[in-house]
């Protein structure tokens, strides 16, 4: 049982993401001090959108510079935390150099936030952004878990750096932190494991999210021809900050936790943009089958070999959300709002042509 001093500060590691931006919002609208570790805090166009949302709250926000790679640059920020929230990471699938770009960060990041835990003595709680990616690599391993279904017992056993590496990441990285964990006694770790989270950004000019790489495909005509029947799990952002919020001041909170509202696949989520974008955005109308897939896509896109088409379209997604439910009470919200609130974002920023 972990109670956390609501008037002490929290630290929020990658402030600027997308993810962390609902979070820093809700944590500051409670009236919470957030302490925000960002690679350049004097970057402005990456942090206003966090002082117009501070200036209307209860809550204050502080910022920090702090880089994963940059050892001990975490301290200064978490003085006086009880409570840490790491979620910075990169999320991106398109990388040169997997162990550079995503690997290192991911896993020596994850160890110098929480080497600084440990030597922070007021810290007593870590949640750390892990991701449904640390728990299966392909859809067809839903059919291959107990039960078929994928639940917090589940881990990626397959992902490699050669094979789906982002994956890979955040598995290295979720194990390194229970592994830190469990060799101290100071504070206590719960995981947050979202899956493809959806929803509106709060600084869309400058996510870097590849979230949204899916919403832009489907929304300027890339997809027109069809959408994959690539099986995925989706989350609204909204509702992962209420789960990040939830682990971190819920005393009984412990473990893993699969933060998913839907079992669902690209070509689903596409069709729930239809009535409200159909007729002025060049929006898939219909599934591309699984052999023209296998024809073009690794041509198309390098993760997209046959290898990974075949392990992963026309195949269901299935995760069993009921833990977080019910031990943390939270909701999800209908897919169809999280999509359309989310190309909405992207309309309203001029991402898109009309068609
Ligand atoms: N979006 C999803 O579908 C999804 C699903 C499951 C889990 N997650 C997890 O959620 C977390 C946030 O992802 P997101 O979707 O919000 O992506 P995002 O918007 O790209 O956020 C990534 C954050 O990590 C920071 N970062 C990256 N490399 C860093 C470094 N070397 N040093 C310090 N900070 C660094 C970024 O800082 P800059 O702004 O300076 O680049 C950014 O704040 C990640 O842990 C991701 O794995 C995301």
């Amino acid at each position: 049982m972990t109670q956390i001093d609501k008037t002490k500060p929290v630290l929020v590691t990658g402030a600027t993401g997308y993810v962390a931006g609902w979070l820093v919002k809700k944590l500051l609208e409670e009236g919470i001090t957030v302490h925000a570790a960002v690679r350049d805090p004097n970057k402005k166009e990456k942090v206003a959108h966090l002082d117009a949302i501070a200036a209307k709250s209860k809550g204050s926000i502080k910022y920090f510079k702090s880089d994963l790679l940059d050892k001990g640059s975490y301290a200064e920020a978490m003085k006086g935390c009880e409570l840490v929230y790491h979620t910075a990471s990169p999320f991106t699938l398109e990388v040169k150099d997997p162990q550079k770009d995503l690997i290192d960060p991911a896993v020596k990041g994850t160890e110098n936030v929480l080497e600084t835990a440990n030597q922070t003595p007021s810290v007593k709680r870590v949640v750390v952004t892990s991701s449904c990616a640390a728990i299966y690599c392909d859809a067809i391993d839903c059919q291959n878990a107990p039960g078929g279904i994928l639940t917090e017992d589940v881990w990626n056993t397959t992902s490699s750096l050669d094979y789906q590496p982002y994956s890979y990441s955040k598995t290295l990285a979720e194990k390194r932190a229970w592994e830190m964990a469990k060799a101290q006694k100071q504070w206590d770790l719960v995981t947050i494991n979202p899956s493809f989270v959806m929803g509106p950004p709060l600084n869309t000019k400058e996510t870097t999210s590849e979230s949204f790489n899916i919403l832009k495909q489907m929304g300027d005509g890339t997809m027109k021809s069809g959408a994959p029947k690539m099986a995925i799990g989706l989350v609204d952002v909204r509702d992962v900050a209420n789960a990040h919020f939830a682990a971190g001041f819920t005393p009984s909170a412990h473990g893993r936790y699969i933060t998913s509202g839907h079992n669902t696949n690209f070509y689903e989520m596409a069709m729930t943009l239809q009535p409200k974008f159909g007729n002025e955005f060049p929006l898939p109308k219909k599934a591309i089958p699984k052999w023209l897939l296998m024809l073009i896509g690794p041509m198309v896109n390098k993760a997209f070999s046959r290898k990974m088409i075949k392990r992963n379209i026309d195949v269901e997604w299935r995760a069993d959300n009921s833990k977080i439910k019910k031990e943390l009470g939270i909701t999800f919200r209908p897919m169809k709002e999280s999509m359309e609130d989310g190309f909405q974002a992207l309309v309203d920023n001029n991402i898109f042509k009309k068609k």
